[in-house]
Parts: C-alpha cells; structure tokens; sequence
C-alpha cells in the first residue's frame, strides 16, 4: 500500500499545492482542515489537475478526538503541517486565537500522532523567527530573534516545543522548514493564492490592483536602507515550497531529531521591482503611492538556502517571470477566487 501522508491545512494555499506535489509523486494523502481561511474548492481543482484526490477531512487540529479516530483508520506515515493562522495584524487584535489555534493546535496535533506512534513531522515555519538579524543573508545558524507580534511568537514557541519534544523522546524526526516569502501559483492557473478580504501580502494586492478590484497599492515606506529604498524580501514560488516539503519529507524519514531549512531563493527583491516585474508580466499599469513604513517590518530579508541544497538536493527552480507570469493567469481565471460569482 502507498505510504499515507496526514497533511493538516491541505485545503489551504501551500497545502493545497503541496498535496498536489504529494499525489503526482504518488502517495495517498488525507488532508483536514477546517476551512477557516480556505475552499474545498481547491481540492476539487487538485483532482481536476492530477486526477486525483486527496481524501478530506473536515475538521479541526484542536479536535483530539477526531485525529485520534483519523489515526486510528489510516495508516499514516508522517505528517505535514500547515494548519494555522497567518495574518500578522489580525495576530495583534486576536492574540488568543492565534495561540490557541497554532500553538494549542500543534501541541494536541504532536500528542495525537505520540499516541498512535507516527513521529515524523513537517512544520511550517516562517523566516519571522529569525526577527532582525543583522546580516544578510541569513542562515539556519544565525540566533532566532524577538518575533515583533503574536502570530511570529506562535511560530517560534511551535519550532521550541517540537525541540524539546524531539529532545524528550529519540523517536521523533522534525523538519522545521523556515518559508520566506511565498508567492505564485499552480502553472495550470487552477490554484492558487485566495486571500479573504483585502490581502495583507504584497503580491495578492498588487494582482488585484492590476486585475482593477482595488484601486492602487500602498508602498509601506521608501527610505529604507535598500537600493531604491523600499523593502526587500526572498519570494519564492510555491511550486518550489512543495517540492521542498517532499525533499525534506524523503530526508527525514531517514533520521531522526529536528532539521532546520530555509525555504528561499537566496535573492532579494524591493518592492519596485515587484511592482515592475508585475507590470510586464501583467500588462497592466499597477497604481501605488508611497506612504508611512508598516509597523513591525523589517528592511530586508532574504535566504542564505546553501543548507536545503547540501542536505535535501533542493533548489527553489522557478525564475521571478515565473512568479509574476502565474499569480497573473490564477488571478484572470479567477477574479474572485475559488468563489464563482
Ligand atoms: P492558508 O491560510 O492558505 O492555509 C492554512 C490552512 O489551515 C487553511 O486551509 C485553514 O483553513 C487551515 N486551518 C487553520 N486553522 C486550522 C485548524 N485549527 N484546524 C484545521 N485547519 C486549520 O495559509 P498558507 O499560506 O497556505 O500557510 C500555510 C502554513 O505556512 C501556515 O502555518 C503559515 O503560518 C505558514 N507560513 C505561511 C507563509 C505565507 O506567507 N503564506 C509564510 C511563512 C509560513
Ligand atoms: N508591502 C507594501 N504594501 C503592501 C504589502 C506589503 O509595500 O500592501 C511591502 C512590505 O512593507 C514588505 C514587502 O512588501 O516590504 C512584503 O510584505 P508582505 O506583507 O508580503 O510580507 P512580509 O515579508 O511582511 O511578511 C511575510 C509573511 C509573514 C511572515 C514574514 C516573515 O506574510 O507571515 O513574511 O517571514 F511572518
């Protein structure tokens, strides 16, 4: 029988490629989400692309009873990690919700898969646990920093209680795996990035400022120290961040302890450049006025991923054209994202 992979948050943006990724290669996926921040919609589109499908569990990480039962009828191997809430502001007005949503999650998801004796893991981290570092670009060795708002700690309090965990019992083998900025979508124009109201990342407000659904773009400040003096970051294709979890998955399943890994492409973009990239690819003029920093951002970020090329033979492949070139075509198929209205 195939291997079963648990993956928690499938439905969502990466989980849903990353279970895509998964069935080509051919394991047998379960995926379960609560469809808080997602469609099953886009699961019926991973069919559409592979033709096949992920079994779906609607639920939640919190529901201890339910993962056990999900355990209990599956075979899973491993599991990989997505559930959780993202929105940095959101995290500072509901703070308990995103404690108890990654953290609480995660600690019942680990006490679930100790019970039924799967201990391999693949966590979704975020380069915010690094907080400010210093130097660019940064690598796994360089100290985690002070995460400047609830939904970066959650991040980093999940990557320390899976060390103890791992420290506590020999058996557990975890990947931390460190995301930069992700950003693109399935080649197929089929799945993609569906933020729920007015996004928050760069690259969704920009193809909806394009695709004329918003009106221009605010640019978060232009006299940082960078070369035009708006913020740089490591995007890095979505379609790279899925063939990363398989990479680590197959390098973990070899080993046991936690692994550290970068997810990036070790090159930085300013927010000008994103802009201009998205207009060739585009076609259209993307509106913007430069205005006040955001709070809490950083100048610039980017990987050092020399660690995931020596140790996973993992290299984020796709070029920023690519990037641009399939945000655009999800963003035409799908003005208004998994909802046909
Ligand atoms: P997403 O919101 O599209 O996916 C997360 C999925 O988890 C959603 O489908 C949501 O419905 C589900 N979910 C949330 N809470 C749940 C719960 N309690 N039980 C079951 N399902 C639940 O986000 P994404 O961009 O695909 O991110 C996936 C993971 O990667 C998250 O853990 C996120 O923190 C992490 N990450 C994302 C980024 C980014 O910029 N997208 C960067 C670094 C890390
Ligand atoms: N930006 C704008 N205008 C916008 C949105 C963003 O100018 O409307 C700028 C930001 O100031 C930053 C860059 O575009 O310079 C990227 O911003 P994003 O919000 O897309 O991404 P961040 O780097 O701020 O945050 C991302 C993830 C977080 C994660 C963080 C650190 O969204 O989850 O990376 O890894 F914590």
């Amino acid at each position: 029988m195939a291997h079963q992979i648990l993956v928690t948050g499938g439905a969502g943006y990466i989980g849903s490629h990353t279970t895509l990724a998964l069935l080509e290669a051919g394991f047998e996926v379960i995926v379960l989400d609560n469809l808080c921040n997602s469609s099953a919609e886009s699961l019926r589109r991973v069919k559409l692309i592979c033709g096949k499908a992920p079994t779906f569990i609607h639920g939640d990480i919190r529901d201890r009873i339910l993962i056990d039962k999900v355990f209990a009828e599956n075979k899973i191997s491993a599991v990989l990690h997505f559930a959780g809430l993202k929105a940095v502001g959101e995290s500072v007005r509901e703070p308990l919700d995103y404690y108890d949503n990654n953290v609480t999650g995660s600690v019942t998801l680990c006490q679930a898969m100790s019970q039924a004796g799967v201990y391999t893991l693949v966590f979704s981290s975020s380069a915010t646990v690094y907080g400010e570092p210093l130097q660019m670009p940064i690598s796994e060795e360089f100290p985690t920093g002070v995460p400047t708002n609830p939904y970066g700690r959650s991040k980093l309090m999940v990557e320390e209680l899976l060390q103890d965990l791992a420290k506590s019992d020999p058996r557990w083998s975890i990947a931390l795996l460190r995301y930069f900025n992700p950003v693109g979508a399935h080649p197929s124009g089929m799945i993609g990035e569906d933020p729920n109201g007015l996004p928050n990342n760069l690259l969704p407000y920009v193809s909806q400022v394009a695709i004329g659904k918003l009106k221009e773009l605010s640019v978060f400040g232009d006299d940082y120290p960078t070369q035009d003096g708006t913020g740089v970051r490591d995007y890095i294709h979505v379609q790279d961040l899925a063939e990363g979890h398989m990479s680590a998955l197959r390098a973990i399943v070899q080993k046991t302890g936690v692994d550290i890994w970068n997810l990036g492409t070790g090159t930085g973009y300013s927010v000008l450049e994103m802009i201009r990239a998205f207009e060739k690819a585009s076609d259209r003029t993307v509106a913007y006025q430069v205005v006040e920093r955001r709070s809490g951002d950083i100048a610039e970020c980017w990987a050092d991923p020399s660690k995931a090329a020596h140790e996973l033979e993992w290299k984020a492949k796709n070029s920023l054209e690519a990037m641009m070139n399939d945000t655009w075509r999800w963003q035409v198929n799908n003005p208004n994202g998994y909802v046909n209205d």
